[in-house]
């Protein structure tokens, strides 16, 4: 009789749960590149609290802070293939499986976070949104503004490009990025991101690039000294879900999906605004030293878009796309 009754009680809890929650309720899994207190964390947050608060309830997101479910470019095969649900990761290292992304890694193009919001916000956004579905099975569903990525190393101060000499510096797995620090005059190292820590730590490497919240999450400051106020890259570090994941999802899910992404990445640019200043500050008190390159970093700005841009053009699908994406943000075309 027992057994009856629990089976009864078992089955209304069900009736009622379902009657409650229609559809399957989904707690969708985000790996995170970087660890709590970066500006891919507040993208993060924002967007399980508006999902939830979107779906009554009925959705969550749990995430996965420091690479703990695998290297970035990793994570974009695992959502590619539908065993991970979203990454949060930076552009960068998903231009290897949609190189039209690397339009936003051109050194020098992104010259502010007004002008990062204008493009990922804008018809070229969606325009590479598209591409990374097709090229690479994940949709960007929400964007993260980080800031400029700075050089730091441990060796000395660099405010020019010859000071770079006799320096080993990390990059991304990224042609672009590779290809800038060579027009600078040395051959970087490419590593993942998640061996980046060990690899400054154990002196494998000397130096990397990254904006001063990821230098501030992931305590870059324990093992470097010196901070270049290089601006080559803007940092945009986008929220992706499985395409097969999503299209998995009903039309009214999708939705909020895609809702949530917009409060996120709002909440990514207030993010920036209200703590980059204070996160500059931090760095400092922790002992670096933070110098600005000379001339306005024009020898920089010289050497890299002369070498680099033509180079990529085709990768970004032609020159006509960098005019595009330069007339957006009002500047003349190349
Ligand atoms: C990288 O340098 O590989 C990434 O920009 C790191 C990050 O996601 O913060």
């Amino acid at each position: 009789i027992m057994k009856k009754l629990s089976t009864a009680a078992a089955a209304a809890s069900v009736a009622a749960l379902a009657f409650a929650a229609p559809a399957y309720a989904k707690n969708f899994k985000i790996a995170v590149g970087d660890s709590g207190g970066s500006s891919q964390e507040a993208t993060g947050l924002g967007f399980v609290k508006a999902l939830e608060e979107l779906s009554g309830g009925k959705h969550t997101a749990t995430l996965f802070l420091n690479g703990q479910l695998g290297s970035e470019q990793d994570t974009v095969n695992d959502a590619a293939i539908g065993t991970l649900d979203m990454s949060l990761l930076a552009i960068n290292n998903i231009t290897p499986f949609s190189p039209s992304v690397g339009v936003f890694t051109l050194p020098y193009v992104i010259l502010s976070l007004e002008d990062a919001e204008t493009l990922t916000q804008g018809p070229i956004g969606q325009e590479l949104t598209e591409n990374t579905i097709n090229d690479a099975g994940v949709r960007i569903i929400a964007w993260t503004y980080t800031g400029f990525r700075r050089l730091t190393n441990s060796k000395k101060p660099v405010t020019s490009v010859a000071d770079l000499e006799g320096l080993v510096i990390r990059v991304p797995k990224n042609e672009i990025m590779i290809d800038t620090y060579k027009a600078w005059g040395i051959s970087p190292t490419p590593m993942a991101w998640s061996e980046t820590f060990a690899g400054l730590q154990t002196k494998v490497v000397d130096g990397q690039d990254n904006p001063y919240t990821t230098i501030n999450a992931m305590k870059f400051y324990e093992v470097q000294k010196y901070v270049t106020n290089i601006r080559y890259i803007f940092s945009i570090e986008p929220l992706i879900i499985s395409e097969s994941v999503f299209q998995e999802l009903s039309a009214e899910d999708q939705n909020i999906v895609l809702e949530a992404g917009k409060a996120a990445t709002a909440a990514s640019a207030q993010f920036l605004r209200d703590k980059e200043a204070e996160i500059k500050q931090i760095l400092l008190d922790k002992g670096m030293q933070i110098d600005d390159p000379e001339n306005g970093e024009q020898e920089f700005i010289d050497l890299a878009t002369a070498a680099v841009w033509p180079k990529f053009y085709e990768s970004i699908g032609g020159v006509d796309k960098l005019n595009a994406v330069l007339a957006a943000i009002g500047r003349d075309p190349v």
